[in-house]
């Protein structure tokens, strides 16, 4: 049973790695002996999050808009370049904005779907013909994915999308590489500020474990997933809500 969280000599690709989540997943697996491939929008917000790392020798950062298919091709390829090998990869961008489904504009639409969902879709194809036997892909979906979410339809559909797409991944990549989806509920951190603010008594009312979720509880269940203690589990969705959905 030794080892089995030991990431030593594995190398993890990370989107959205700037933000809340993302910086607790890098933290945990750079902690856990692995290297790095950070990305996200802002090269400004990877080179704070580095610093703060402190690992330069097993982290690189790349400049990513996961709405780019060519992007996704690059960060392959400059993982490839630097660490000669991809095990893992786990697609964290995300954009959760406000709209009812009467009201959302195309363009609030196509974004949401382009961030969420095509991001996904590029950066697992990139991915897929480079991940080693024995890899893992976690893409980051959501307890909306799950059940739907008011105000957020562009979102629900994009991260119940991400859901299907996984449950077909881990039939195409299998039995090399397993493909799994957490779903966080409700998580501190930017992200649920405004839904907070509108509905957060009701929501951990309706939350047996009473708060909410941080950052590094998301990142130990994904590291879970990837790690060879989730060795048989593929095609699965990890709820991870403090019991605000349950199924
Ligand atoms: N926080 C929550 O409660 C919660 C709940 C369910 C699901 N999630 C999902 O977890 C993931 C991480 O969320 P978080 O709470 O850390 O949010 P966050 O806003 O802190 O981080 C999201 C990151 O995605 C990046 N991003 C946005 N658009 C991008 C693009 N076009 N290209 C590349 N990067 C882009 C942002 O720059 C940011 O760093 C997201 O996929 C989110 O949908 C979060």
């Amino acid at each position: 049973m030794s080892g089995a969280f030991d990431f030593s000599g594995k190398v993890l690709v990370l989107t959205g790695a700037a933000g809340s989540i993302g910086a607790a997943i890098a933290r945990a697996y750079l902690a856990l002996g692995g290297s790095c491939v950070l990305t996200d929008l802002s090269q400004t917000a990877l080179d704070g999050l580095a610093k703060d790392l402190n690992t330069p020798d097993r982290v690189l950062t790349v400049q990513h808009d996961v709405t780019s298919p060519e992007a996704a091709n690059a960060v392959v390829e400059a993982a490839i370049q630097r660490f000669g090998r991809i095990d893992h990869l786990v697609t964290g961008a995300g954009l959760y904005r406000d709209a009812t489904v009467a009201t959302m504009s195309d363009a609030e639409w196509r974004q949401s779907i382009a961030i969420n969902l095509d991001g996904v879709f590029y950066c697992c194809r990139a991915a897929a013909a480079h991940l080693e036997p024995g890899g893992a892909i976690v893409n980051i979906a959501s307890l909306a994915g799950q059940r739907g979410s008011k105000d957020h339809g562009h979102y629900a559909a994009a991260k119940g999308g991400v859901l299907s797409l996984s449950r077909t991944l881990a039939w195409e990549l299998a039995p090399d590489v397993r493909v799994n989806a957490i779903s966080p509920g409700l998580i501190e951190g930017p992200m649920v500020q405004p839904l907070l603010a509108a509905r957060g008594p009701a929501l951990m009312a309706q939350t047996p474990l009473g708060r909410l979720g941080t950052a590094e509880e998301v990142a130990k269940a994904t590291l879970f997933l990837l790690s060879d203690w989730a060795s048989f589990i593929t095609g699965e969705s990890l709820q991870v809500n403090g019991g605000l959905y349950m199924t």
